[in-house]
């Protein structure tokens, strides 16, 4: 038996220890009593780190949606696989059972197929939280087109940036989109990227909103009309073990967003494993995880994972503050979800309104909750543990990347003791290591250093789209033969590994990876702005907010101060969205750099965290008078 399920700390070790003494062996038990073929493989892992080059059942045949569907209809037809829950809680929940689901990825595939979506081409999802988005991507994946879903609160320009990158064929998206009080026109924004992108053929356009659109003659149709057409029958396509699923953008600390490549089998296998045992899921729970489909979060653990262990898994469409704040805990309520899976920065949101709106729910349905996107801080921790679980119910903090595509390391609930801020304990089959920067391990515990992976895993991104050499210089440059993750951590006197952030320039805010360069990039288009230095400062709520340094060419800039922040702010709006926007804008004279002319990150995030006496030696600077103007016109 492959131990597909623990369920105590002496298995979790023995399970471990055999993960990594024979990994070829494990992964290969998982991936024969678990799954679907069409073919298997012949061999189970081909790696060298140093092209880099990893492979995870070579040759083997499949599809993904059928294991993720076809397999569970003779026993949970009638089972809800997805649960929808609207923005507006007056409309009615949508409980899609896994029947339903089949057909209708089914009619969307063959909606796919006759638009000219063939294997391999790219389809972009600009999609809201919507059963559409998770029935488009299955759709794309059931004939193996390989889906890029952009996160459909992004701009036009980040949409047209990416569709370009990606070299798409077709863009799924919907009228518009509800976000609490809010609609969003996204066909506009669609409209406004597509002009940029001569590669776009076809666009499919869902009804959501209901609002009116401009519909392009020969380029955009109706979803709907499509869909009542189209058989509710279709095969899925063989696809090869390391074919490519999607792609997923995630910010880089410079240049364009990197297309993160995952392939088919290994993200399969791994995603159901940690699925299953993080959440500790069983058959008959509701399982909810508060992030949106276009983050690796919700690729891995709201559509994936849960469908591949036939789970019910809950798609919210709305924002944890509308009607009021209180409600993710009305929907807890509601659907009585036994996991729910959420952010340090929601978290934060929530607490800050006190506990009053979580106490008139009946919290009690919940047995394990989770935290990801960043570290969650104590007080965050405590409040989530006293308050929402009621100290019963285990806090799974889960470190992984979009590039790790499933959870790294993590607690497993009911089985490892958790720690406040702590990640705690690799999952199985993960080899992590922490590195000094002179390349060296740091072995034994009580030590501090850089996060590496030193083996492959079956789930890890295997490419960055066009760019494989980016991919080598990224992540397998800065330590010979180990996958570098950009965060540091610690490890704790029984091995316990904390994150303590990244080491690199990505700010994450609110959960979301922010790149400094795309942000300095937009800010110095500005006509009026000579340079610009952005670092992320602490936040209750964000978690990180960004503190942006800025020097103008003219100095005596006669335009008040107070426009100039706003252009710049809806500069950086438009150019990569509002989520990029600076909380704070100091103008300055100068930026304190070194001999080189590199920017000391350092001192601007120390003086924007005001932690001015700590500032450490500026003797060495070029400009070492900078400092001090900064200091005196701090925000
Ligand atoms: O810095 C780490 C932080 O988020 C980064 C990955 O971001 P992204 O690719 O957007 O994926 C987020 C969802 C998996 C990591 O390099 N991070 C993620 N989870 C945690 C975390 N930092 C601390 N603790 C976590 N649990």
């Amino acid at each position: 038996m492959s131990n597909y399920h623990i369920k105590h700390l002496e298995e979790y070790y023995q399970v471990y220890r055999k993960s990594v003494r024979e990994p070829e062996n494990f992964w290969e038990e998982v991936a024969e009593e678990h799954f679907l073929w069409r073919k298997k493989w012949d061999a189970v892992l081909e790696w060298d780190f140093s092209k880099p080059e990893v492979t995870w059942f070579k040759n083997a045949k499949l599809n993904i949606t059928e294991n993720c569907i076809d397999r569970h209809l003779a026993t949970r037809a009638h089972k809800t696989a997805i649960l929808f829950e609207p923005n507006n809680p007056d409309e009615e929940a949508q409980h899609i059972t896994y029947k339903e689901l089949s057909e209708r990825v089914n009619q969307f595939a063959n909606v796919l197929k006759e638009q000219g979506v063939k294997k391999g081409d790219r389809v972009c999802i600009y999609v809201p939280m919507i059963p559409e988005l998770a029935i488009s991507v299955l759709a794309c994946a059931r004939i193996g087109a390989i889906h890029s879903v952009v996160f459909a609160g992004f701009s036009s320009t980040a949409l047209a940036t990416r569709i370009n990158d990606a070299d798409c064929k077709m863009v799924i998206t919907a009228d518009g989109s509800y976000r609490g009080a809010k609609t969003i026109d996204l066909k506009g924004i669609v409209d406004e990227a597509l002009n940029k992108c001569p590669c776009i053929e076809t666009v499919l356009v869902a009804k959501r909103i209901n609002s009116k659109i401009n519909m392009k003659q020969g380029r955009d149709q109706w979803l709907q009309p499509l869909l009542d057409k189209a058989s509710t029958i279709c095969d899925a396509t063989t696809m090869d073990a390391e074919d490519p699923l999607f792609i997923l953008y995630t910010s880089g600390s410079t240049g364009m967003p990197k297309g993160m490549v995952h392939t088919t089998a290994g993200y399969m296998i791994y995603t159901a494993y940690t699925f299953k045992n993080a959440f500790q899921y069983k058959e008959n729970d509701v399982y909810w995880c508060t992030a949106d489909i276009g983050w690796i979060t919700g690729h891995s653990y709201i559509v994936y994972g849960p469908l591949l262990n036939g789970a019910t898994t809950v798609l919210f469409e709305g924002v944890p503050s509308y009607p009021d704040f209180g409600r993710f805990w009305q929907i807890v309520e509601k659907h009585n979800i036994n996991q729910f899976y959420t952010a340090p920065t929601a978290i934060r949101a929530l607490a800050k309104h006190g506990t009053e709106l979580v106490d008139k729910y009946d919290l009690s349905s919940l047995k394990v909750l989770g935290s990801v996107g960043e570290p969650i801080n104590e007080e965050a921790w405590h409040w989530y543990n006293d308050n929402v679980g009621k100290k019963k119910s285990p806090i799974i903090d889960t470190w992984w990347q979009t590039e790790t595509g499933g959870m790294m390391i993590t607690p497993i609930p009911y089985v490892t003791p958790t720690k406040p801020t702590y990640a705690t304990l690799p999952f199985i089959g993960i080899q992590p290591c922490l590195m000094d920067e002179n390349g060296q391990e740091l072995k034994g515990n009580q030590v501090e250093g850089r996060l590496c992976i030193k083996y492959p895993w079956p789930s890890m991104a295997r490419t960055i789209w066009g760019n494989h050499q980016r991919y080598k210089e990224t992540y397998f440059s800065a330590f010979q033969n180990k996958y570098f993750t950009g965060d540091g951590a610690l490890r704790d006197e029984v091995g316990y590994y904390r994150i303590t952030g990244r080491v690199d320039d990505v700010i994450i805010v609110s959960g979301h990876n922010l790149g400094t360069a795309p942000i300095e990039d937009a800010i110095n288009e500005h006509p009026a702005v000579a340079e610009s230095a952005i670092v992320g400062f602490p936040h209750d709520i964000k978690g990180s907010a960004l503190y942006g340094y800025v020097i103008l060419k003219d100095a005596g800039e006669s335009r008040n101060h107070d426009n100039l922040r706003k252009e710049i702010n809806q500069a950086i709006s438009e150019k990569i969205g509002p989520i990029a926007k600076l909380d704070k804008i100091q103008f300055s004279n100068g930026l304190p750099k070194t001999r080189s002319g590199k920017i000391m990150r350092r001192i601007l995030r120390k003086i924007a965290a005001n932690e001015m006496d700590n500032l450490g030696d500026v003797s060495t600077l070029l400009n070492p008078e900078i400092v001090q103007s900064i200091i005196d016109n701090k925000l």
